[in-house]
């Protein structure tokens, strides 16, 4: 799976860092700047925690196809539903 940031919709409320700080990076002024990258299986659940926490919405997951992963599929894989 691979994480995008949509630096625009980005508002620094750093509820991503908060989620999951070893995935989510932040700026020094707070902002998740971060390029695409690629999150590993054992990391799915935190990365997912942290794509659902973002109240902007500026972060999707991406399946191997390139396919936005819906939220149902990101509160599955959060270990959220249930
Ligand atoms: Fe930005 Fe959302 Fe994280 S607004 S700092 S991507 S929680």
């Amino acid at each position: 799976m691979r994480i995008r940031v949509d630096t625009d919709l980005c508002s620094g409320h750093a509820r991503c860092n908060a989620a999951a700080p070893h995935i989510f990076e932040l700026d020094d002024a707070g902002y998740n700047a971060m390029d695409d990258h690629d999150v590993t299986d054992d990391q799915l659940r935190d990365a997912s925690r942290g794509v659902l926490a973002c109240p902007e919405r500026a972060i999707t997951m991406l399946d191997a196809s390139g396919a936005r992963v819906p939220e149902g599929e990101l509160r599955r894989l959060a270990g959220l539903d249930g």
